[in-house]
């Protein structure tokens, strides 16, 4: 492994290319990444960097959405099989139809979407920026695509706002039984429950706190317990292990594992970084649709 890294970190170097990771990677991948982050924390940075190449390991809306907001830049994806199965549950004409029901009524896109769909949404948020993004918006009725989880959480933080969601879900996430969380806090009843909003709304009701990866990470590290029973993806369970020994991260079930989000290698980033192979592209009349959406988002001070 130690040779594969030696390589990627020359090649990094010699291209100047930087790597990014979204922290359901697995773990090794941050041996050789510059930043790891949520999906918000990496698109910013995808937006200011001056490398050359982006080496997005992470699924492919965020590889595109790197490539949105820097076209000027090669952004690579290191194993093409990386999809969010969220994001391909609803396309152009599916959005269309949604929106078309409630005419005029402002859309909220989750990230977790391709192009095609951010293009036709007014403002894009992530899972960290979701309640202020929309209480940004400063409405009454919103449009939410294409989680609805993710909706029916914002709808619950902010009651004044009506969210009409589109139905999409994360497979991942919904494997979490509200049942499952019971018999884990009888099992550890110091323990804080940390869930991620893409989780069901009956799993959620249940969770000392909710909220994007970093923000589960951030709070387990700054908090008093010891003990964190996790519910979102795996990749966090094993960077909070690593980084936090002296406390115990328990994943409330061995089903909460992505599979696209584990495609990427060590060995497919070297190969990428060689050959320059599965670069994303983003036709740029679309690109600059979606642009619009994403820039609201990332400008939105909040
Ligand atoms: P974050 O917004 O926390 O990065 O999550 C992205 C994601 O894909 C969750 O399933
Ligand atoms: Fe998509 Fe769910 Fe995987 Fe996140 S965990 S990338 S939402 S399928």
């Amino acid at each position: 492994m130690q040779e594969i890294i030696e390589k990627i970190n020359k090649l990094k170097k010699e291209k100047k290319a930087i790597i990014l990771a979204h922290c359901y990677q697995n773990v090794e991948i941050d041996l050789v990444a510059d930043y790891v982050g949520d999906s918000l924390g990496l698109s910013k940075i995808a937006a200011k960097t001056d490398a050359k190449i982006i080496v997005f390991a992470g699924v492919y809306f965020m590889a595109e959405t790197a490539k949105i907001l820097s076209p000027d830049k090669k952004v690579l994806l290191p194993n093409l099989n990386s999809g969010c199965q969220m994001a391909n549950m609803i396309d152009s004409k599916r959005m269309k139809e949604f929106k078309d029901k409630y005419p005029g009524v402002p859309v909220v896109c989750y990230v977790n979407s391709t192009a095609e769909v951010k293009a036709l949404a007014d403002i894009c948020c992530t899972s960290s920026n979701a309640v202020d993004i929309v209480r940004s918006l400063g409405v009454k009725k919103v449009l939410f695509a294409p989680d609805c989880y993710l909706g029916s959480w914002v709808a619950k933080k902010l009651p004044e706002v009506e969210i009409i969601s589109y139905n999409g879900f994360c497979p991942t996430h919904l494997r979490l039984m509200p049942d499952e969380i019971k018999k884990m806090r009888i099992l550890y009843p110091d323990a804080a429950v940390l869930l991620h909003p893409e989780c069901h709304r009956e799993a959620v009701k249940l969770a000392d706190f909710v909220g994007s990866t970093t923000q589960i990470m951030q709070y387990c590290e700054k908090s008093k317990k010891k003990t964190f029973l996790i519910g979102t993806e795996k990749g966090v369970v094993d960077r909070l292990s690593r980084d936090l020994p002296e406390k115990e991260f328990i994943l409330i079930t061995d089903r909460l594992i992505c599979h696209n989000m584990k495609y990427n290698t060590l060995e497919d980033i070297l190969h990428v970084l060689e050959t320059g192979e599965n670069e994303v592209f983003v036709e740029e009349n679309l690109r600059k649709a979606a642009l619009c959406a994403i820039e609201r988002m990332v400008e939105c001070r909040v």
